[in-house]
């Protein structure tokens, strides 16, 4: 019954908040304000000010249709070795990462 041990492991660590499943919308103003200015200045920079492209590739939502949530939000937390994709966990929560990716799906960053 391993996998009934580690449903109710994952249900202490969710309520705990020590594992965030969170979608972002309970963020203060104040973080989304930082976290949107660092998606146009910090992601920007090698996305592109509109993110359509520069350094790194668009992540607008039409190039990212075939990613999951989940595949952008690893993408995001561990960066990508080898590409010049940095890793953000150690500066963003995982709150701040769901947040980033719903703001990626809806596009329009200015
Ligand atoms: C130092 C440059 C740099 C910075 C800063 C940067 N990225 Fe990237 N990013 C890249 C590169 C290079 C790739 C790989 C592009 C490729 O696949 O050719 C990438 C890939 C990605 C991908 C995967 C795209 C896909 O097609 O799957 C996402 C999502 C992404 N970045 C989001 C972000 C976000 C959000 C930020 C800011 C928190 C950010 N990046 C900051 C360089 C950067």
């Amino acid at each position: 019954m391993r996998i009934k041990r580690f449903s109710v492991l994952l249900i202490l660590l969710l309520s705990a908040g020590i594992v965030q499943a969170g979608t972002g919308d309970e963020l203060s103003d104040e973080r989304q304000a930082y976290l949107a200015n660092l998606l146009k200045q910090d992601c920007g920079s090698c996305h592109g000010l509109t993110l359509k492209g520069g350094l790194g590739s668009s992540i607008l939502p039409q190039d990212l249709k075939e990613r999951s949530d989940e595949a952008l939000f690893i993408t995001i937390k561990n960066g990508l070795p080898g590409l010049a994709m940095p890793p953000w966990g150690e500066l963003l929560s995982d709150g701040d990462i769901h947040w980033l990716v719903q703001r990626l799906r809806e596009g329009d960053v200015n």
